[in-house]
């Protein structure tokens, strides 16, 4: 939930306060911090938010070498994250067809590498002018299985028929730039067709 960048006191400014994390600006980079859980053993709960947050860090920085805008990493220590800050508006808001097909190229290419986003919402994509930044890798994963491929595309197909009217046209678009640049695209497509299926008679 965006917190609203209107409330800003001092110079931190509040982005969000999710379950996982909190996300604030700091000094004009976001700093991004995974929070205690009061539930698990103190000595656990660091050891689990430090391998996730430097797992996030690390694909992050491996989608950004397969030729995906993400933001630069300027340090990690324990659980923060500190990083470029985007500015621009999230794809939610501005999403159209040209926008959708690029967006099936960029996730192309992060499955080409081996890389499952694991929440591909429209809000973890920001437009800024014209480049198109993914961000949010905290419950990103390598695998090169069809079946993972298309849970991740089916999440965003989801987001687009509950938030869009027009959303046919943009899971057609979308499957444009996914088919461009993604040799294995037919079976993960034919896949996400399954998955909705299941989910409908379940
Ligand atoms: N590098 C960034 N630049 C600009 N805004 C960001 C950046 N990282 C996160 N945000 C903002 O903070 C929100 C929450 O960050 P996100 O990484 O998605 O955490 P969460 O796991 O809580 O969803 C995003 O939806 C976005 O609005
Ligand atoms: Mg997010």
């Amino acid at each position: 939930m965006i917190v609203s960048e209107e409330n800003i006191d001092g110079d931190i400014i509040e982005l969000t306060n999710g379950a996982e994390a909190t996300v604030r600006i700091e000094d004009g980079c976001v700093v991004k911090e995974r929070i205690q859980k009061r539930y698990r053993l103190r000595e656990l709960d660091e050891r689990i938010r430090k391998e996730r947050t430097k797992a996030e860090s690390r694909l992050i920085s491996e989608a950004r070498r397969l030729g995906i805008p993400t933001p630069i990493i300027h340090d990690v220590e324990k659980s923060v994250i500190r990083m470029q800050y985007i500015p621009g508006m999230p794809l939610k808001h501005v999403i159209n067809e040209v926008l959708s097909e690029r967006l099936g190229e960029l996730v192309g290419l992060l499955h080409t590498g081996g890389i499952i986003h694991g929440d591909l919402t429209t809000s973890n994509l920001i437009l800024n002018d014209d480049k198109l930044y993914m961000i949010d890798f905290g419950l990103s994963f390598m695998n090169s299985a069809v079946e993972a491929r298309g849970v991740d595309i089916h999440v965003l197909f989801q987001t687009f028929e509950s938030t869009h009217h027009y959303y046919e046209s943009l899971i057609e678009a979308f499957c444009r730039g996914y088919r461009r640049v993604f040799t294995g695209a037919d079976e993960v497509l034919e896949r996400v067709t399954e998955i909705e299926k299941r989910g409908r008679y379940a």
